[in-house]
């Protein structure tokens, strides 16, 4: 049987993402979109290029979501991105709407799916959907760590020039701007980015690491991220598939993990088929838990603008 996975929002993020899952030939596709015919347009397309690239690959387009149903993965780009001087704590308020629409309709029509969300601002929306589902916190996570981790890493690999194969990075915390980069987790060919930077490069690194997806709305002028964050959501949504209990970090809500509960937020979690089978506890120092704490700060001033 083959997997189907469904994107809700067939804007930049979503048809990215269904570019790079077809790539990965691990799933048929459905994008889903409220523009008339838009998301069928899009799927013609990239149907269009699978003799191409010698992949089988079903990618159908929809205006409903009669579409979705039997998805094993449901990932929701739906909603309004950043334009230049808004932050994404400034979306709360039309993406709230637009996310409880999208999640009541999964619920409908793919009761049995895992949903990854993708839209701003993340960790709100993830405990949004968290208790509007009222699903377990495996089968309702976001996808931010991916993508500001490898951010982090292709400046890792950037300033040492070497290959970002060799680079790995962690990121936890709100995805806002006080996100919180761990250099001293962050290796290349194992070995701690503290034991080959000097102090200065490592906090431009950081820097720039939690500015990054404002560093890109800067330059677009219209608009946000989209192949970094829709290759995030693909390696996710891969992991899953494949039951490959890869550990990535995902923003999950908590049940006392980190001394939080109450709050979706971006810790290390492993992906399998079950979705998030397990959050990973990792050890912080007192500058760090001090750095989570200043993001969590954040994240709950962003999600006081919910209206539940
Ligand atoms: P976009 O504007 O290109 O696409 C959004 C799409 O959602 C549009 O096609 C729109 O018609 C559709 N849409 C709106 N309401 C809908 C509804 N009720 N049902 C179905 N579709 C609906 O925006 P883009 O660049 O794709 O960004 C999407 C979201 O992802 C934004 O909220 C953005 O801030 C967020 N984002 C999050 C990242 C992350 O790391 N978590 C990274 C990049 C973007
Ligand atoms: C990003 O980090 C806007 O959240 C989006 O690129």
């Amino acid at each position: 049987m083959r997997n189907k996975v469904s994107i809700i929002g067939a804007g930049m993020v979503g048809s990215t993402a269904a570019h790079w899952l077809a790539i990965k030939e691990i799933a048929d596709l459905v994008l889903v979109d409220i523009i008339p015919d838009m998301p069928m347009g899009k799927a013609l397309d990239l149907t269009e290029a699978m003799p191409i690239e010698w992949l089988d690959v079903k990618i159908e387009g929809s205006n409903t979501y009669d579409a979705i149903e039997g998805s094993d993965v449901v990932i929701v780009t739906a909603g309004v991105p950043r334009k230049p001087g808004m932050s994404r704590e400034d979306l709360v308020g039309t993406n709230q709407k637009i996310i409880t629409d999208v999640v009541e309709n999964i619920m409908k029509y793919a009761p049995d799916s895992i949903i990854i969300l993708v839209t701003n601002p993340l960790d709100t929306m993830v405990y949004l959907a968290k208790k509007v589902t009222g699903l377990p916190r495996e089968r309702v996570f976001g996808q931010a760590g991916v993508l500001d981790s490898a951010r982090m890493r292709a400046f890792i690999a950037m300033e040492l020039n070497v290959s970002v194969e060799n680079v790995h990075a962690f990121v936890l915390g709100g995805h806002g701007d006080e996100m919180v980069p761990l250099p001293r987790y962050s290796t290349v060919a194992g070995i701690p980015i503290t034991h080959l930077l000097p102090k200065e490069k490592i906090e431009a690194i950081v820097e720039r690491t939690r500015k990054g997806g404002g560093e890109i709305v800067n330059l677009l002028k219209k608009g946000s991220a989209f192949y970094a964050p829709g290759a995030a959501v693909a390696q996710m949504t891969e992991a899953i598939l494949k039951d490959k209990k890869q550990i990535l970090p995902c923003s999950v809500y908590l049940e006392g993990e980190y001394g939080l509960s109450d709050i979706a937020f971006g810790v290390p979690a492993k992906l399998g088929r079950g979705g998030v089978e397990e959050v990973i506890e990792i050890e912080l120092t007192d500058e760090e838990k001090e750095a989570m704490k200043r993001s969590e700060q954040l994240l709950r001033s962003t999600m006081s603008h919910l209206k539940l």
